[in-house]
């Protein structure tokens, strides 16, 4: 069965971190809502002053952040001493578990900048694992030409027969990045109960004769299948993994089941023993 849109949602202009202008999607209710896609945040600027600040140093814990450069780079450093360099076309898998404490700073002083980060949830029993990193340049994430026009590149997850490079990741995710042409189509297949997004960042495109505008996540509906065909060139990611269907405390950059254990990460935080 084709999946449809079952739900439509804008993003939102914001800022976060050192006053870096991003458009988000997501409200408390949609934490529950797109089970286990927690938030999705986008930055696309030229001009160096809405990303300059960047991400200094702020905790996680209880989730996985995911990093994802079209243009642009970022320079990543944690708690452990790792520094790490997120190119364009690059990905950053990020599993925080019990905690990381990072910055993610941007390379350029201007220039365009332009990427994503998604946060996925954890089921509980992997909330307190150590901290654990998947990190690919472009030329690691493969890519499949579409006949009629386009390009997908497959971040995790597979399609037709091409696997992406991020593995063991426990909601089991397909992340694509799928570039289509005008007037072209793409059949993706899908796990039946799997939770399916499309976050439009260019163009638009039609599933089941509804439309997605740029700016625009849709949700679908379950079902084995969806079909999207571009209306224009259309530029868009595609998620599906399994939903956790667990309760979901959260405040600011931690994300737990219940209120205590907010509450322990907040003051583990400031004992300064999040990670450990
Ligand atoms: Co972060």
């Amino acid at each position: 069965m084709n999946r449809s849109i079952a739900k439509l949602f804008d993003s939102q202009a914001t800022s976060d971190g050192d006053g870096v202008k991003i458009r988000r999607i997501t409200t408390p209710r949609n934490m529950q809502t797109l089970d286990p896609f927690l938030l999705l945040d986008e930055i696309a600027s030229d001009d160096a002053a809405d990303y300059i600040g960047g991400f200094p140093s702020h905790p996680h814990r209880g989730f996985e952040t995911v990093t994802y450069m079209l243009e642009g780079a970022f320079t990543h450093k944690d708690h452990m001493g790792n520094e790490g360099h997120l190119k364009a076309g690059g990905v950053q898998w990020m599993t925080a578990g019990k905690g990381v404490i990072h910055s993610e700073m941007p390379e350029q002083h201007e220039g365009r900048l332009h990427g994503f980060q998604i946060w996925v949830n954890l089921p509980a029993k992997d909330k307190m694992q150590p901290a654990r990193y998947q990190g690919f340049g472009p030329e690691e994430i493969p890519e499949i030409s579409l006949d009629g026009g386009g390009l997908v590149r497959v971040i995790a997850g597979s399609l037709l027969g091409i696997e992406g490079p991020v593995v063991n990741v426990a909601t089991e995710p397909s992340y694509f990045d799928i570039n289509l042409s005008s007037n072209n189509a793409i059949e993706i297949p899908t796990i039946e109960h799997h939770n399916s997004l499309i976050y439009l960042y260019n163009g638009s495109i039609t599933v089941e004769g509804q439309q997605i505008n740029k700016g625009q996540l849709a949700q679908l509906t379950p079902g084995n299948n969806v079909a999207i065909t571009a209306n224009e060139t259309a530029q868009f990611l595609f998620l599906s993994a399994e939903p956790i269907k667990e309760p979901i405390a959260h405040y600011g950059p931690f994300v737990m089941n219940t209120r205590e254990e907010i509450e322990q990460a907040i003051s583990d935080y400031r004992a300064g023993v999040l990670c450990d």
